[in-house]
């Protein structure tokens, strides 16, 4: 049985009951988060409450309990047994249950809070021999630094990767490459470490800003800057990140090859340096 955490309670999933008023429902008016457990804790769980917050703040949800989640987020890895293995933790906090109208529910209504986890087999494959991924258009709002819950055209994206045999998606908004359908997107030119800065056009990943740090100390040159995609011929190394998927090396972005087609040296060092902070935290 499967226990899920819902608005302050610790409840079998299947009992979970979610009104059709609810406006997570009704117009995706909710924001979400995803942390990973490395059998024994969860990586850089301060930045996760600290986005959520923020998350939170940028869509006027009063939610009192966001300084709980590293509890509850725990308690969900023992009340399922996944102490011992990979795991994930999704919440997902929306505005709560009111008739349908546009404006804020009149007087506030409790936002509705759900959050579960799952243990899950990491793609050690892709991070080994890498990746191909598509290129497309950004066709997404204007206000991706929020981690809403409205995420149709990260879906429809993903899945047309998918149906082309390609493990992500890569948005370009107005010729400059942004970031993937659920990932940050690095590229090596000439040595140098490139991302796209910090803004309303991407979510400020997690893994993103630890990627960035460890690059740092390893002395790697660091622009963040966003690459336009008619530079592709001029890149050597690419590789997404997320929580889930880590540091994913791309052999291939929108059919042209990167480099000789493997994962290549940039790449290797910080995936190393990634894994090497892992394996140190847990000691
Ligand atoms: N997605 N950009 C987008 C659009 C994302 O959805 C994500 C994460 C990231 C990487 O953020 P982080 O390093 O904090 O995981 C970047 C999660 C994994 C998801 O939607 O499942």
């Amino acid at each position: 049985m499967e226990t899920a955490y819902f608005n302050g309670k610790f409840i079998p999933k299947e009992e979970i009951r979610i009104s059709p008023d609810d406006r997570g429902f009704l117009f995706a008016d909710g924001i979400y988060e995803v942390i990973r457990w490395y059998e024994g804790f969860f990586y850089d769980m301060s930045s996760h409450v600290t986005r959520l917050k923020r998350s939170l703040r940028e869509l006027r949800i009063n939610w009192p309990d966001a300084d709980l989640f590293p509890s509850f987020a725990f308690d969900l890895i023992k009340l399922n047994n996944l102490e011992n293995q990979p795991a994930m933790v999704y919440l997902q906090v929306t505005r709560g249950a009111a008739r349908r109208t546009h404006s804020f529910p009149s007087p506030e209504v409790p936002p509705t809070a759900y959050a579960y986890a799952w243990g899950f087999i990491p793609d050690s494959k892709s991070n080994e021999t890498g990746i191909k991924v598509m290129l497309k258009d950004d066709i997404r709002w204007g206000r991706c630094d929020i981690k809403s819950v409205a995420l149709l055209p990260n879906t429809i994206s993903f899945q047309e990767a998918r149906e082309n045999g390609l493990k992500e998606c890569i948005f370009v908004r107005n010729g400059l490459i942004t970031e993937g359908t659920h990932s940050n997107i690095f590229f090596v030119i000439n040595g140098t470490l490139f991302t796209h800065p910090e803004s309303n056009y991407i979510l400020s990943g997690i893994t993103r800003k630890n990627i960035l740090r460890i690059a740092q100390e390893a002395g790697i040159a660091i622009r963040e800057e966003a690459v336009q995609e008619n530079r592709i011929r001029f890149i050597q190394e690419a590789f997404i990140c997320n929580t889930s998927a880590e540091v994913t090396p791309v052999t291939e972005l929108g059919g042209n090859t990167l480099g000789e087609g493997i994962p290549g040296p940039v790449t290797k060092i910080i995936s190393a340096k990634f894994n090497n902070e892992i394996k140190a935290l847990k000691g």
